[in-house]
């Protein structure tokens, strides 16, 4: 059994962990990272290359003898492994995230997308829109390395017919549509294109990592965070939990191989905690540390206003829309067939119907390279979350529990259906089956937010309230939805908590 004892401890490497680790070493503080998912860097990057979506080997899934993808070809493995995408699976929801140095920059689609101004206020009415627009979403920008696909590259590219006819059919339907920024390099992009460098984006890479291309946070953040000496970086370390000692606290963390075996335990005594474990990580850890740590001072919103970002995949059977589009002579030919047997996997375009009151979403145009024609369209639509679930401990398991129910999801199967209608009624097409059965539909989550959210179970800033030196600067502070996907918002609001942190919390 071994201990250390350090002042700072950041728990988790994703978007709210990486903000944490820079601006903290950027004051010349000692920083300790913990990460449950492996260094995908080390050694050469020795457990890569990562995996396409066609053919994944057991590193693109975590510690399970099969892979998950809610949609692709479903593979064996002989052996379990720490790989990068995990999904977690409760009575009503699967959920989604990624495990690695990096965290869910390792696995995600890139989409930089910033809220609507009006939503954001709704959902954090106590924090000033005006300095988030001014300064931290810029920031996060910034930081992140976020660009927009030329329009000339996005006009003439195969691999983006999916995004245009997207965006014509839906423009048929009475739609509006953006373009969505993005951390993918377009710029290398073009050069996949171009066949100067390697193919990641264009070679059905993502969700099981990119091997090129995506600027994920080991390229940004924790690069930063590292060059200045003062991040130490632990993988394989899975924090179990929490427990309040004498002048701070001590961690319990278990030291896992790549096989997920528990192969020594370690207790790490520090001062000040940074959690970043994600939504569900975050809560966890939490809700975890409150039962076997007996920390009982929390607030009792912990573990409540969880969602999934209003999260529901919907697709479209297209086979009959060519012989529709003939008929309206509505749309340039070129649009009128599938959506292409070369997809890029990174998203770029969007349908905006915030402005619908009734029917409130934003749907990402996704891809769905299979490397020949499906004639199907995909969608991954995001929505408000009015009525929340909840997120419990129990003992019995020794894990939480998610508790998601139909009033929590049925306004979002509502709004995909009246997308898929109005959809198909422009442009022909019927409701995919494919993807409608088997469990698509709102029982998946990729964007998990919420149980440890800002101004109820921490202050406006992150502090976790009836503690000190114990902070939550990730999604867990999001309150279940933000209406678009979350990384460029998590990022934002770990600046905001970490400049004040850093400002007034060190003093002492
Ligand atoms: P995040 O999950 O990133 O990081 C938490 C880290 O903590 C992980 O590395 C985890 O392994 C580690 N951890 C957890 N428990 C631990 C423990 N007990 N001990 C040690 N370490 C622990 N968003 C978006 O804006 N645009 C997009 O295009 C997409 N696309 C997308 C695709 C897919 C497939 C997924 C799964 C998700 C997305 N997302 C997305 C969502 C986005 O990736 C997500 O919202 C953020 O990564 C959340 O950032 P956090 O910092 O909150 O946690």
């Amino acid at each position: 059994h071994m201990e250390e004892n350090i002042e700072n401890l950041v728990i988790g490497s994703g978007y709210g962990g990486a903000v944490a680790a820079l601006r903290l070493t950027q004051a010349g503080k000692k920083v300790v990272m913990l990460e449950m998912g492996l260094d995908w860097e080390k050694e050469d990057g020795k457990y890569k290359p990562f995996s396409n979506l066609i053919t994944p080997k057991n590193n693109s899934t975590w510690l399970k003898k099969s892979s998950q993808a809610p949609m692709m070809n479903i593979a064996m493995f002989n052996k379990k492994f720490t790989g990068v995408l995990d999904r977690m699976d409760f009575e009503n929801i699967k959920v989604y995230a990624g495990r690695g140095v990096g965290g869910g920059s390792l696995v995600n689609g890139g989409m930089a997308v910033q809220p609507k101004k009006a939503y954001f206020q709704e959902i954090f009415p106590e924090l000033s829109v005006e300095k988030f627009w001014a300064t931290y979403f810029p920031l996060a920008q910034k930081e992140l390395e976020v660009n927009e696909i030329p329009d000339a590259y996005y006009e003439k590219s195969a691999y983006y017919k999916f995004a245009r006819v997207g965006e014509s059919e839906a423009h048929e339907a009475g739609f509006e549509t953006v373009r969505v920024p993005n951390v993918y390099s377009f710029e290398y992009m073009k050069k996949e294109e171009a066949g100067e460098v390697p193919k990641s984006a264009l070679a059905k890479e993502v969700i099981y990592g990119n091997n090129h291309g995506k600027q994920s946070l080991e390229k940004t953040y924790l690069k930063k965070a590292l060059k200045t000496e003062l991040l130490t970086i632990q993988d394989l370390h899975r924090v179990d939990y929490i427990q309040q000692i004498k002048n701070g606290y001590a961690v319990y963390v278990d030291i896992i191989d790549t096989e997920g075996l528990v192969i020594a335990k370690k207790t790490i005594n520090c001062k000040k905690i940074f959690l970043n474990a994600g939504s569900i990580g975050t809560t966890k850890l939490l809700l975890t540390s409150m039962h076997k740590g007996k920390m009982t001072n929390f607030d009792s919103s912990l573990g409540s206003h969880w969602g999934n970002n209003g999260n529901v995949m919907t697709g479209r059977n297209m086979v009959n829309t060519l012989f529709n589009r003939v008929e309206n002579e509505s749309t340039e030919s070129n649009y009128s067939t599938g959506t292409g047997s070369e997809q890029s996997t990174i998203p770029v375009s969007g349908v905006d119907n915030w402005e619908d009151k009734k029917h409130a979403f934003f749907a990402e145009i996704s891809p769905l390279p299979m490397g020949m024609e499906v004639y199907t369209a995909l969608y991954l639509i995001i929505n408000k979350v009015p009525i929340p679930g909840h997120i419990s401990y129990d003992p019995a398991l020794d894990d939480i529990r998610i508790h998601w129910e139909k009033k929590n999801y049925q306004h979002t199967v509502d709004n995909a259906k009246y997308f898929i209608k109005k959809m198909n009624k422009a442009n022909g097409g019927t409701p995919s089956g494919l993807l409608w059965k088997g469990g698509y539909g709102p029982d998946i989550c990729y964007h998990p937010l919420g149980g440890a959210v800002i101004g109820k179970t921490t202050d406006l800033f992150g502090r976790v309230k009836g503690y000190e030196n114990l902070y939550v600067t990730d999604g867990a502070l999001v309150p279940a939805s933000i209406g678009v996907n979350p990384f460029l918002t998590i990022t934002a609001i770990a600046e905001y908590c970490m400049e004040e942190i850093i400002g007034k919390d060190f003093k002492k």
